[in-house]
């Protein structure tokens, strides 16, 4: 804690070990903006050698261990952040996956392994680091979401957006849009910003490699996770402006 820039703020990206958590990991960690990041990982092995990676070139960066789909792991990182830091100011759900594909799973073993990362898993986050949100000055939450989540977009039946065809993974995206609209509503009163976004179609693990850069990908979610007192809550948002429902 001693090496952490004076008076940083504390921000924690879950699936901050590879892709897009990466790309903001390290912009937003960048020792102009004064940030600390604790780089969530399930595996704190991949998540020693990402932060190791970004503090080489000067980022203030710690790894943390943090599955999403384990209530305990959940548990043990809301003791780690407030026995070292006493609160946490910027909470960034990125951590997703998509089991549309997973043929050898179930249709039930599917929707369960996609949701219980991105809805659940970012439903019991968010709420088990309450407390230690509610302790910051000016919390911020960022839930990153998709374009595929809207059902806007999907509800123009002849689109070429309508007819991407991974419903398990799409309605994760809009069931987790409602979650990040509970928590906007709860918090709007105590001056907390919580938002939604859609990165861009990005080159990552999770497009087998197609799409636009993770720096993009980050900006927008950085955006929102530095918002000042003037910013908005309650959004769904892309870098371009507000995405459709
Ligand atoms: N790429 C795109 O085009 C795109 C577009 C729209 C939205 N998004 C969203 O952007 C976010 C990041 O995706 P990405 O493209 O960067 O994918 P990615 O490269 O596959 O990274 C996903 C991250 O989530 C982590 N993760 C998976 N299961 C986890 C769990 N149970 N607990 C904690 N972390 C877990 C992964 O860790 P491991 O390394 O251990 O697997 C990895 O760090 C996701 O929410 C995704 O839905 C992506």
């Amino acid at each position: 804690m001693s090496s952490i820039p004076q008076h940083a703020k504390i921000a924690l990206v879950t699936g901050g070990n590879k892709g897009i958590g990466l790309a903001i990991s390290k912009s937003l960690s960048h020792k102009s903006r004064g940030y600390h990041i604790l780089l969530g990982s399930r595996d704190i092995q991949r998540g020693d050698a990402a932060a190791s990676s970004l503090k080489r070139e000067g980022h203030s960066v710690e790894a943390i261990s943090l599955d999403l789909s384990v209530d305990s792991s959940i548990i043990a990182a809301v003791e780690l952040v407030s026995s070292t830091y006493g609160r946490l100011d910027v909470l960034i759900n990125n951590a997703g996956i998509s089991s549309d594909d997973e043929v050898d799973l179930s249709l039930r073993e599917r929707f369960e392994k996609t949701y219980n990362v991105n809805v659940f898993g970012a439903a019991v986050v968010t709420e088990m680091f309450i407390p230690l949100l509610s302790k910051s000055a000016a919390p911020r939450v960022v839930f990153v979401s998709s374009n595929l989540g809207s059902l806007t977009l999907k509800s123009h039946l002849h689109s070429p957006m309508s007819g991407v065809a991974v419903p398990i993974y799409r309605s994760s995206k809009a069931a987790m849009n409602m979650v990040m609209l509970h928590y906007a509503h709860l918090y709007e009163k105590h001056g907390w910003k919580v938002n939604a976004c859609h990165p861009g179609f990005t080159s990552t693990d999770l497009t087998g490699g197609r799409g636009g850069s993770v720096d993009e990908a980050a900006k927008v979610v950085v955006k929102l996770a530095v918002l000042g007192d003037d910013g908005e809550t309650g959004t769904f948002s892309e870098i371009r402006g507000r995405l459709p429902w």
